[in-house]
């Protein structure tokens, strides 16, 4: 008898932004006339660069003349964009991570999904509280997460550390010590992000204690302070812990064009010995047909000098949106965190309003879209998360409505 996977069934209402993007939709169609500016999904508005658009277009141009280029492209990734990773994001930054510990994909929103498969699913998870939501609800699907408390609004299996304001919104040890931990940093959806000495705390505890550590490094082109490491490879020891997860949608502009990648280094082995390197390597072989030759292409072309030259002006464009933000909000009478090494600003809701309450109220008074903070788990309730990634006119324009609301 045909039966759905029964853990897909526990699974909660549906995902965060698609539910942000229904209630959007049904203002939209009653109020035709509003102005609407989107802050919630943390998705880019400027175009794609000159140089990614050159290389988009020459690898169309190869692939539709060159027999090589053509069919099925190598499953972990070509050498030509691991090598190019391996140097620029890695060895330049005195970190050993060799090509063929870095695995090509579709985007980290994928890779972050699926990375779970590859653990028992005996082991214990861990996730920063407030979360982005793929790492529970992808280890709900993957029948980690016991069952939800409604009171506490938790999963019973899965450890959740909260992050606020008292912690300078930094995870602390939890009392049980969990087999996987998720870190974010620079953080999704806080805006902050862990200084060198408070990540290596985490890299020595999971060796310690013999646990793995996803990290998450989609925004790290985003940081400006210096004592923020890019990589948890720039940590002592983190090679033999750590999986790390890169996006090139957030840098470069790709959230349409779809790329990533995943380290998983070699020295990296479960309580048995067993590689997760091979492991990983074999689902992608199984599950996975390797990323279009055409993105890897516009890929190597981030590492080039005018590439990397115009992600750092993309940078700067989103990073002065954040500034606006921030600023305008703190003189608007707002609490705010975030935005100094991250494209986000996480602000305090006025008047006790509920996560949601502020949404409503924003969206009916001023027309402006965010993501409320309860979306990303229970520590986020009273708080809320506006994007940098407008244009900005529009960033600018909504800052003048905060002001007046
Ligand atoms: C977000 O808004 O949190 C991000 O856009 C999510 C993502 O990158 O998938």
């Amino acid at each position: 008898m045909l039966k759905a996977n029964e853990n897909y069934l526990k699974l909660r209402g549906s995902y965060l932004f698609s539910d942000i993007a229904k209630k959007v939709a049904a203002f939209t169609a009653s109020n035709p006339d509003r102005s609407i500016i989107r802050l919630g999904i943390g998705d880019v508005t400027e175009p794609l660069t000159p140089t990614i658009i050159k290389a988009l277009k020459d690898a169309v141009e190869e692939q539709g003349h060159h027999e090589s280029f053509r069919g099925y492209t190598p499953d972990l990734g070509y050498d030509f964009l691991r090598r190019a990773i391996s140097d620029n994001d890695y060895k330049a930054r005195g970190c050993n991570i060799e090509p063929d510990e870095i695995f090509v994909s579709d985007g980290a929103k994928s890779d972050s999904g699926n990375v779970q498969e590859i653990f028992s699913s005996d082991v214990r998870v861990a996730v920063c509280d407030p979360v982005y939501p793929v790492y529970v609800d992808t280890n709900v699907m993957g029948g980690r997460a016991g069952v939800f408390d409604e009171a506490k609004e938790q999963w019973s299996n899965i450890i959740y550390m909260p992050c606020t304001a008292e912690n300078g919104f930094t995870p602390e040890f939890p009392a049980e010590v969990p087999d996987l931990i998720y870190i974010c940093s620079p953080n999704n959806p806080t805006g902050t992000a862990m200084k060198k000495d408070e990540l290596q705390k985490w890299v020595d505890y999971a060796n310690e204690h013999k646990s793995a550590i996803i990290f998450d490094a989609a925004y790290e082109a985003y940081i400006s302070e210096e004592d923020v490491p890019h990589s948890i490879y720039e940590c002592d020891g983190a090679e033999t812990c750590a999986i790390e997860i890169h996006s090139f949608s957030k840098n470069a502009g790709f959230t349409g064009v779809r790329l990533g990648y995943t380290v998983v280094p070699k020295a990296l082995k479960d309580v048995d010995g067993v590689s997760l390197n091979t492991l990983w390597a074999r689902r992608h072989g199984t599950k996975f047909n390797g990323a279009p030759y055409i993105q890897q292409r516009a890929g190597e072309a981030v590492y080039s000098a005018e590439g990397q030259k115009e992600v750092k002006a993309l940078v700067s464009y989103y990073m002065e949106n954040a500034r606006m933000i921030r600023e305008g909000l703190k003189n608007a009478g707002y609490t705010v965190y975030g935005g100094v090494n991250a494209p986000y600003i996480w602000l305090k809701t006025p008047d006790n309003m509920t996560s949601w309450q502020f949404f409503d109220h924003l969206l009916e008074k001023a027309g402006i879209v965010g993501t409320p903070g309860s979306g990303f788990g229970p520590s986020g309730e009273g708080y809320f998360r506006l994007t940098a990634f407008g244009n900005h006119e529009n960033t600018k324009a909504a800052v003048e409505r905060f002001q007046t609301l």
